[in-house]
């Protein structure tokens, strides 16, 4: 089996992921902030110290755990857009155009979606035009789930810090492959998915806070602090983190950090390596390539005329034994905008643990596939 399909979550997790999980089980089984005894002492320790590593490393002022990215990007959404206007991209998931619809079904806010005017990079300048004295919030997707099209996120972020507009972004595809300073990149919020590319567990997310972005709790409860008081606390992260937290997948997403940390480069260069090799290959055959060269980050999107997507990723995956994803992928609008609404499209996607032989079966199933094409299309 080959498994190019780690954009919906990476399969391969580190021995040191896997270790600091059972860890977890094993030694850290207490509720974390809850009781005053020395076993919940030492496992919110344990917690804490993965919370100040990743504000640490992504130059947050506050981390708040969530169950997940989509988790995340509404509370970051939800918690902040009261009324006016909203400006997001339209590489934008259903976790970000989702909450936006219903703020503008049930509340007073309207939303924008800025459309790309270079292909693979989305800049300022297609955000500009959308900007007006009424946008509260932008939202950007900075590497996109369907193409690995790219948003110049430093640009953008220093811009709208001089407009004073705050800036939340989707990381779940970028996180792990992108070095973050939340501070000095302009970054207000911004959403992670540790299951994709920090090697992590599914279960668990984070929410970045840098400076004095006020969020309101979309999830009350329990925070073992306050507990007389009606009232939701004010303090982070309690405010927004009640009922008990994920320990083990928040430690294992601890040590997931540290195992990137650790292959950064390694990382950054053999997704390089494996979706330029596959670009040079899949353009010598008549297939149509949604991504742009330059774009090497490790998602790659084509289709084969005349085979719908869902069945080219299905008879890879029951011939060939290559698991990609094919059909739709969560965001509408990016599939308008490349023009594959009929079609949806069939996504590759590496992780550290791909090699280029696993990239060549692929291509040799594709020049396969190609020959035999009218019978794969009966
Ligand atoms: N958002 C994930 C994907 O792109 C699940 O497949």
């Amino acid at each position: 089996m080959i498994y190019f399909d780690n954009s919906a979550s990476t399969l391969i997790k580190p021995k040191q992921v896997q270790k600091a999980m059972l860890d977890a089980l094993e030694f850290y089984s207490s509720n974390p902030g809850r009781s005053g005894h020395r076993e919940a002492i030492k496992t919110a320790l344990e917690v804490e110290k993965v919370r100040e590593k990743l504000a640490k490393y992504l130059g947050a002022d506050n981390i708040i755990f969530t169950g997940g990215c989509t988790h995340a990007l509404n509370l970051a959404i939800l918690g902040t857009a009261y009324d006016g206007e909203v400006v997001c991209t339209e590489s934008e998931h259903n976790s970000v155009l989702r909450p936006l619809q219903h703020l503008a079904d049930e509340k007073n806010v309207r939303f924008k979606i800025a459309t790309q005017a270079q292909k693979g990079r989305l800049t300022f300048l297609d955000l500009e035009s959308h900007l007006t004295k009424d946008t509260k919030l932008v939202i950007i997707n900075h590497i996109s789930n369907v193409n690995g099209d790219v948003a110049d996120i430093e640009e953008i972020g220093e811009k709208l810090k001089e407009l004073n507009i705050p800036l939340l972004v989707d990381g779940a595809q970028s996180g792990g492959h992108f070095r973050y300073d939340m501070k000095k990149m302009g970054i207000s919020m911004l959403a992670l998915a540790p299951h994709k590319g920090f090697y992590s567990p599914q279960g668990v997310g984070c929410l970045a806070i840098c400076g004095d972005i006020k969020l309101s709790p979309i999830l009350f409860g329990g925070t073992g602090t306050n507990s007389l008081e009606l009232h939701q606390p004010d303090s982070l992260p309690e405010r927004l983190e009640s009922g008990t937290i994920c320990t083990p997948n928040i430690l294992a997403f601890g040590a997931g950090v540290s195992f990137v940390e650790e292959n950064f480069y390694a990382i950054k260069e053999k997704l390089d390596d494996l979706t330029t090799f596959l670009h040079y290959e899949l353009s010598k055959l008549p297939v149509k390539i949604y991504t742009s060269t330059e774009n090497t980050n490790g998602v790659l999107a084509f289709n084969i005329d005349g085979i719908h997507s869902a069945d080219l990723a299905n008879i890879l995956s029951e011939k060939y034994g290559i698991c990609v994803r094919g059909g739709y992928h969560c965001a509408p609008k990016k599939h308008e905008a490349l023009g594959t609404i009929d079609t949806g499209l069939v996504r590759v996607s590496f992780s550290l643990f791909n090699t280029l032989q696993e990239v060549e079966k692929l291509i040799f199933a594709i020049k396969q596939i190609l020959k035999t094409k009218p019978l794969a299309n009966c």
